[in-house]
């Protein structure tokens, strides 16, 4: 059996918000604050899906959302209960697994984020399926997903394993993140489930920019879908 991804995450509470504060981390928090500007209107209630240490619950709050935020490791929870507390800020924090939302109404929700989280599950479907199923209609679902075939991910597993063989245990992510997905794959998955693709953008943390332009499978795919008008709960 592989490694509990919820328990990796556990070891990493305590310093999962601060890695935001530079690097390819900040760069991928400026990408993903710009597209839920786009999109959140305040009033709206929104799902932090795999919300980690509250990061992205903030960036919703900050735009007057009112968001449920659930996450399967209670260290992260509590991370994100410290950074987020006062007075003002109401968060229906959820301990659960990101593929059960049956405590949700069919389309409850306005907007859900999802970032980071796909991966490390087996397969993405029943997430993308409750998901579809507690949107409303024309709501957005705002995800990442590596790509397969990744260059940098690629080149990060070869590293991993030829320093595994000496012991030194590196790219630790890797033990627990799992799913890849092609850009069409998404496209259709979540087709499926009655929704469409709008945008899509390319992340990496290694590739330069300019070598991106002739590299099509960065190390992180995010995308904006929206739930067809006329869809019927998957
Ligand atoms: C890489 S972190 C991302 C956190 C946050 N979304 C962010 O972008 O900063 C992945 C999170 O997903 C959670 N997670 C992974 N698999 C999960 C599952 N099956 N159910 C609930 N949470 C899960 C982990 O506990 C962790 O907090």
């Amino acid at each position: 059996m592989g490694r509990d991804p919820v328990q990796f995450h556990d070891t990493l509470s305590h310093s999962w918000s601060s890695r935001y504060r530079s690097g390819a981390f900040a760069r991928r928090f400026a990408i993903l604050n710009d597209l839920l500007a786009s999109v959140v209107v305040a009033g709206q209630r929104w799902l932090d899906l795999g919300c980690g240490s509250g990061v992205f619950t903030r960036v919703l709050l900050d735009r007057g959302a009112c968001v449920a935020a659930l996450d399967g490791s209670r260290a992260m929870l509590d991370a994100a209960k410290v950074a987020l507390e006062g007075p003002a800020v109401q968060v229906d924090w959820i301990h659960g697994d990101v593929r059960d939302l049956s405590r949700f109404e069919d389309g409850h929700f306005d907007g859900i984020v999802c970032f980071s989280v796909i991966e490390y599950l087996p397969d993405a479907s029943r997430l993308i399926g409750e998901v579809s199923r507690v949107l409303r209609n024309d709501g957005f679902f705002i995800f990442s997903v590596p790509p397969n075939f990744s260059l940098s991910r690629g080149l990060q597993k070869l590293v991993r394993k030829f320093l595994g063989l000496f012991g030194v245990n590196v790219f630790e992510y890797l033990s627990v993140s799992i799913l890849e997905i092609s850009r069409t794959g998404v496209e259709s998955l979540v087709r499926n489930f009655g929704m469409s693709v709008m945008d899509v953008r390319g992340f990496d943390s290694c590739v330069p920019a300019w070598m991106r332009l002739v590299i099509s499978r960065p190390a992180l795919m995010i995308y904006v879908a929206r739930k067809d008008q006329n869809a019927t709960a998957g």
